[in-house]
């Protein structure tokens, strides 16, 4: 299948009548008259010029949310966007009003926004444009001369070149069961000589169903045959080593350290779909690629948890919970290059800093969105770090620390080099060594 959201093209409009141009175009956009025709990547993407939408809000669709609710909806999203039709129709969620007034909320929301992070959020001005037109009943108004243009994000692309394709030997299949599902398979991948991972990207078969993909490294085999797993960060010797989600651009390590790839090296794949009923039985093969050299780098690079390993939270209510460590090091400074917070769905909010620096946090948690992100950070011997994590819980029972989705976690997974090789240590550590408490 191709890589279709590299065809994540920003298009526009122009020559929409009534319409100030100044408000369909954004900075980056340059302006093109006459008979422009519309382009393969425009047409791709699925808006038309007689799609029925005013031309301002035909472009923030094809800008903004296209490359996920095109004519063929893409990464779990339930439904086009493209056509006057599709904003028109009953949202898919059943709630019984019509998908703009779904829109209307979920481009504003906190949790569950759209466009989705990374990709970048509607502008104010796209908001207002966006507000006024479904506050005015959102009218239908053909956009006639809409034709388009190419441009905008260039896609990203390694500058190495793949040679490590990490695949599942046999097709996944969509369980019937549900519509929100994961699967895990493993990999061993035995080296004669040390390697270093120096960059990832994301293997994407079925680009339909996939909603977000995971990489770990287990001290153990796990078996190649997909099978349905919990969601991430289940296993305890499983670390997460690079993450996939729609807006993710591939990954290259920093100069000074790779992943090391040593005797028979146990990858693990993990691969989450959201899909509706008429997608069960679907098969998909995704999974990620990597560049491997053996050239190595300065540093080896590892990820180590800070967070919580026991906290419960009461039940009809909220839990604040925040642990700090002074971090034994067994070693000199550590350099922090990537984070991912992980907490399960009663989660709300999670912080973690040192020195007032943030590590990689999330103000407004959301479940079904995550993802690492790039930090900067050397951390010092003797250094505290703090990691908070709010939860809520409306339900009748306590929810304690565990490793099934109906548990709650709150991790934080830092990326870092150089590896810390002492053998009384072990990447749960700082997690372990944590004191935690109420937040003061
Ligand atoms: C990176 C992919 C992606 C982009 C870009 C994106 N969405 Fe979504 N959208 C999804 C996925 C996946 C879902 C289903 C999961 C969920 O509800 O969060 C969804 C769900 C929705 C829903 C809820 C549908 C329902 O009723 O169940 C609305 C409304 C929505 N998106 C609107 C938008 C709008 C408007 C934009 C552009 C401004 C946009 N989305 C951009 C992936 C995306």
């Amino acid at each position: 299948m191709r890589l279709r959201f590299r065809v994540c093209m920003i298009f526009m409009a122009v020559g929409c009548r009534g319409l100030d141009p100044a408000k369909v175009l954004d900075g980056n956009s340059s302006i093109t008259d006459g008979a422009v025709t519309m382009s393969d990547a425009a047409r791709d993407a699925g808006v038309s010029a007689d799609s029925g939408l005013p031309c301002a809000i035909a472009d923030l669709v094809a800008r903004h949310c296209a490359s996920c609710h095109g004519q063929t909806p893409l990464f779990g999203a339930p439904m086009s966007l493209t056509r006057y039709s599709d904003w028109a129709a009953l949202s898919p969620d059943g709630s019984g009003q019509p998908v703009y007034a779904d829109v209307e909320q979920r481009v504003h929301a906190d949790v569950g926004q759209m466009p989705p992070p990374p990709n970048t959020p509607l502008s104010a001005d796209e908001l207002a444009t966006l507000d006024a037109w479904i506050a005015g009943g959102a009218p239908s108004m053909d956009c006639k001369s809409a034709p388009a243009t190419d441009g905008g994000m260039p896609p990203v692309t390694l500058s190495c070149t793949p040679d490590r394709h990490l695949v599942p030997t046999t097709p996944i299949e969509l369980s019937p069961s549900m519509t929100d599902d994961y699967f895990c398979y493993g990999l061993d991948v035995p080296v004669s000589k040390k390697r270093h991972v120096i960059a990832f990207a994301p293997h994407l078969d079925n680009t339909a169903v996939l909603h977000h993909t995971s990489l770990f490294q287990s001290d153990t085999s796990v078996s190649p045959t997909p099978a349905e797993c919990p969601p991430l960060g289940a296993q305890a010797n499983w670390r997460p080593m690079w993450g996939w989600a729609p807006g993710v651009q591939p990954y290259e390590m920093p100069a000074e350290a790779g992943f090391p790839e040593e005797g028979t090296v146990h990858y693990v794949v993990q691969l989450h779909y959201h899909y509706t009923t008429t997608q069960v039985g679907q098969l998909d093969q995704s999974g990620f690629d990597l560049c491997t050299t053996e050239q190595l780098r300065p540093n080896d690079a590892d990820v180590m948890a800070f967070g919580a390993l026991s906290f419960s939270i009461p039940a009809h209510s909220s839990l604040d919970w925040s642990c700090t460590v002074q971090v034994p090091w067994y070693g000199d400074t550590t350099h922090l290059i990537a984070s991912l917070p992980h907490m399960h769905k009663l989660g709300q909010l999670i912080t973690t800093t040192s020195n007032g620096i943030d590590l990689g946090s999330q103000l407004h948690w959301d479940y079904s969105h995550q993802q690492w992100i790039s930090v900067d950070h050397t951390l010092s011997p003797n250094d505290f770090v703090t990691t908070r994590c709010l939860w809520e819980n409306s339900g009748d029972a306590a929810v304690d620390y565990g490793v099934t989705t109906d548990d709650e976690m709150c991790f934080s997974f830092l990326m870092y080099y150089p590896r810390i090789t002492n053998a009384a240590w072990n990447p749960l550590l700082p997690a372990e060594g944590s004191l935690c408490g109420l937040t003061p």
